[in-house]
């Protein structure tokens, strides 16, 4: 059903998430791209909105979600994960998502809609030059910096690392937190992106 284009895409992200799991010998990392429920391939070219179902969600999982174009990683965090944010408030550039990498809506040091932090709603593009940064969730990951790592993502191209939150780590190349797209709850385990959250 889908054409050329959007098979390049998927092929690019997939080989990025699959080196992830060759470089690293890690199990489990390996990232589904899910379809999403799409009227059309005209319309989602066009921009229109795409629902993900966050129940098939594992805790730790992530998936990735096609949203005009662009991949938009939807991962679900443990309880543990969302307290170690607070941790890393030192050595993030942007702790508190002061510079408008987010909607409005978006808050806090999990960077998302207010009770729904469970949920990291992300644009997987890195903000140094658009790369695909890899999911690393393994605390401790000898390779980023053993102990210090709490999680998070890791850009191949140059090297920046982001947290578990999207949050720019100081003293890499990319200047600003990952993007959050705009995105609404349609029920609590159906997301809608590209649809903003009502007040
Ligand atoms: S594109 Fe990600 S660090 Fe350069």
């Amino acid at each position: 059903m889908s054409n050329g284009g959007v098979n390049e895409g998927r092929r690019r992200f997939l080989t990025a998430a699959t080196s992830v799991v060759g470089a690293a010998g890690v199990v489990g990392a390996a990232v589904p791209f899910v379809g999403s429920w799409n009227p059309s391939a005209k319309a989602k070219a066009a921009g229109a909105p795409v629902k993900a179902n966050l129940g098939k969600i594992e805790p730790g999982q992530m998936i990735i979600v096609e949203w005009r174009g662009k991949p938009v990683y939807v991962v679900r965090r443990t309880a543990e994960s969302i307290a170690d944010l607070e941790k890393l408030n030192d050595q993030v550039r942007d702790p508190n998502s002061a510079e408008p990498q987010q909607p409005e809506y978006v808050k806090g040091v999990a960077r998302t809609i207010p009770g729904k932090e469970e949920f990291l709603i992300l644009l997987g593009l890195c903000t140094h030059l658009g790369c695909a940064p890899m999911y690393r969730p393994e605390v401790g990951a000898a390779d980023l910096g053993g102990a210090d790592w709490l999680g998070g993502f890791f850009c191949p191209c140059h090297g920046s690392k982001f947290d578990l939150a999207g949050r720019v780590m100081k003293g890499v190349p990319a200047p600003i937190n990952l993007e959050v797209p705009p995105h609404s709850y349609e029920t609590d385990s159906v997301i809608v992106i590209g649809v903003d959250q009502e007040a």
